[in-house]
């Protein structure tokens, strides 16, 4: 059975008087939900992870990194290393953002460099991959949802997949009010579990997580939670206001 996970991308939003906040009042609106085999997950920014971990401890909500460097250490200005992470208690790194991947030249490689950081510190990511509308206007999705995760995951063992949370964000979905059908998205969850089964076996590829992320709202989640192959969302907009980010939660 695999885990359902709902996870907020705060990107940069929230200071830290306001994450302990969001945190606070969804601590309150999740404790009367009965989370079975669900993950309630926020992504607040580097600076506010501290007093984020302390405002959610003792709850379900876990609270994870949004990006990490693959280097241990070094000359790598206003960059974050896995045991500075590791240091103040995150077990879990967001990686391969579309807006990483266009606003600071995240590469495959670079990705792959920081999945292998990832394994080697004992930490678990939400790896995020997804096509362009151009991609999908050609019906060349499926080649680039392939290549990103072939490129940056394919050459990790079977074992290392335990690790791995797959978030597939179609980027003409995302911010833009325009999310993918549930159809969609089942589609290419579905795709996306059949390479990663063709790659290893399909018992790594059943129990595998794949989000999705892209316009995720209280009004569009159960339709899309209710696909087989879709295992919860990566909720950017709608993670920032409770009553929204908590009815998504219900959704799953
Ligand atoms: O990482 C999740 C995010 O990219 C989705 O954003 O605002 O479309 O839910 P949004």
């Amino acid at each position: 059975m695999r885990t359902k996970i709902v996870a907020g991308n705060w990107k940069m939003n929230n200071d830290k008087k306001e994450s302990k906040k969001l945190i606070k009042d969804l601590k309150k609106a999740i404790k009367k939900e009965k989370l079975k085999n669900t993950r309630v997950i926020v992504a607040p920014t580097f600076v506010n992870l501290s007093a984020s971990l302390k405002a959610a401890d003792g709850s379900a909500i876990e609270v994870v990194a949004q990006n990490m460097h693959q280097a241990k250490n070094g000359a790598y200005t206003g960059e974050i290393s896995a045991d500075m992470l590791k240091a103040i208690g995150i077990k879990t790194v967001i990686l391969g953002h579309s807006e990483r991947r266009t606003y600071f030249n995240e590469t495959d490689a670079s990705l792959a460099a920081k999945v292998d950081a990832i394994l080697e510190n004992d930490l678990e990511t939400i790896f995020c991959f997804g096509e362009l509308l151009e991609d999908r206007k050609s019906e060349n999705h499926f080649a680039v949802v392939e290549s990103q995760i072939s490129n940056a995951l394919f050459h990790l063992g079977a074992d290392a997949w335990k690790s791995i949370i797959l978030a597939y964000e179609p980027v003409w979905a995302i911010g833009t009010g325009e999310t993918a059908s549930a159809e969609q998205a089942q589609e290419m969850h579905a795709f996306i579990r059949s390479i990663v089964a063709k790659k290893y076996n399909q018992e790594v590829a059943d129990a595998v997580s794949i989000l999705y992320g892209g316009s995720v709202k209280p009004a569009n989640a159960e339709e899309i939670f209710s696909k087989p192959d879709v295992d919860g969302g990566l909720i950017g907009g709608a993670a920032l206001n409770v009553d929204d980010f908590t009815g998504i939660i219900k959704a799953i």
